[in-house]
């Protein structure tokens, strides 16, 4: 169903309401998620990515109702991830010659994913094209937010900024526009998307955002790849990005475990008292890795100024949901993160040393030594769990 954004802009996108994953098994998706596609109808009539793989026939089918396909005078491909790009090959069998604006890289990953030779036309920051009534789109490179092939482009005259997978959030919403929904949900899958996928290329996002600032555009509305419109105060997800890139971090502190017989679990939970008695104000969380999912671990480090990660010794090293989460964190390049290790061992103390190496690997600081248990720990194993939580949350004031 197509929705009215501004003047001659519409949605034409999918909204997949029961999706539970993205990227595989990675990102776990509460609220769904959608695939923004837009149509400007102005003398060119340009179309802006279009939506995943399955929902093709869909889309197209949707898209011949609005219009006579044959004429779409432009396509945009901003990003060539399958989740915008999916139903290209659909669309082209109906309209092969229509040419389509990406990156260099864009025409490298489109080419690489459908294997065909359409007519793209290679783009770059500053580039234009006319839309007619005195209109243009400017394309604005963005690479690796997220991927080297992503880009933006800004209409003019509505001043809207079609901004790809950036400012977006896996969230399902028939109420389109942010000021519509519920903020709550809003915000949390904002942050949680953040946390996910931009976090690595923070460094970037800050380069990106003041690049836009010197193009001394003004921004009536910010359009999306997921989730919401930005249309109420769009500024205020551009701050919130420039906070999020600068090594963001709130009063709080996580502690992540998994463990085989409860042993790696009492020292969580007694540093956890430890912190709290210690600190009563800071934001002290617990999870266990083997029943969270991982994306929902990834915003709660995201937003903590310390974590603390545990797991008994096994076959050597960790259990596999810590080593999970020590792969994945790896990649975050955190800034300004402070962190320990914990756990039980039979035989050997190898947990621990694995975890803190793992921490130290992914830029976090050490400031204190790990805390272990030989076998089941006991009362003074309890109390020096308390103890270490204390003197780990004053290393943090
Ligand atoms: Fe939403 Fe990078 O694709």
């Amino acid at each position: 169903m197509k929705k009215h954004i501004k003047n001659n802009v519409y949605w034409v996108g999918k909204n997949h309401w029961d999706l539970r994953h993205f990227h595989g098994s990675e990102f776990s998706t509460d609220k769904g998620s959608s695939y923004n596609s837009y149509l400007i109808k102005e003398e060119k009539i340009v179309l802006i990515d279009t939506v995943y793989q399955p929902f093709s026939s869909e889309f197209v089918h949707n898209l011949a109702k609005e219009l006579d396909i044959n004429k779409i005078d432009y396509i945009v491909a901003n990003h060539g991830e399958p989740d915008h790009s999916g139903a290209l090959p659909e669309l082209m069998k109906l309209i092969p010659n229509t040419p389509i604006y990406c990156t260099e890289n864009g025409i490298k990953s489109l080419k690489g994913h459908y294997h065909e030779d359409w007519n793209f036309v290679p783009v770059k920051t500053g580039d234009r094209i006319s839309v007619g009534n005195g209109k243009e789109l400017i394309f604005i490179q963005a690479a690796m937010i997220h991927w080297p092939d992503s880009m933006f482009c800004f209409l003019t005259g509505d001043h809207i900024l079609f901004s790809n997978d950036a400012f977006g959030q896996h969230y399902c919403s028939e109420l389109l526009f942010n000021d519509l929904v519920d903020q709550g949900e809003l915000w949390s899958e904002t942050y949680k998307y953040y946390a996910n996928i931009v976090q690595p290329f923070s460094h970037l996002v800050a380069r990106k955002l003041e690049e836009i600032i010197q193009m001394n555009i003004s921004i009536d509305c910010i359009c999306t790849s997921h989730g919401i419109v930005w249309r109420d105060n769009p500024m205020q997800i551009v701050n919130k990005y420039a906070e999020f890139a600068n090594a963001y971090q709130e009063n709080q502190i996580t502690i992540i475990y998994d463990t085989m017989y409860g042993g790696t679990q009492t020292i969580a939970e007694n540093i956890v008292k430890g912190i709290s008695e210690a600190d009563p104000l800071v934001n002290v969380k617990l999870f266990s890795a083997s029943s969270s999912e991982i994306s929902d671990l990834m915003l709660e480090i995201f937003k903590s100024k310390a974590i603390m990660i545990g797991s008994p010794t096994v076959h050597n090293g960790v259990l596999y949901t810590i080593a999970g989460l020590m792969e994945f964190i790896s990649g975050m390049k955190y800034r300004n993160k402070k962190a320990a290790a914990f756990g039980c061992y039979g035989w050997h103390d190898v947990s621990t040393k694995t975890i803190e190496k793992g921490l130290k690997e992914a830029g976090f600081e050490i400031v204190m030594p790990p805390i272990s248990a030989n076998w089941k720990p006991d009362e003074n194993v309890v109390s020096n769990s308390v103890e270490y939580g204390k003197q780990f949350a004053g290393l943090l004031k």
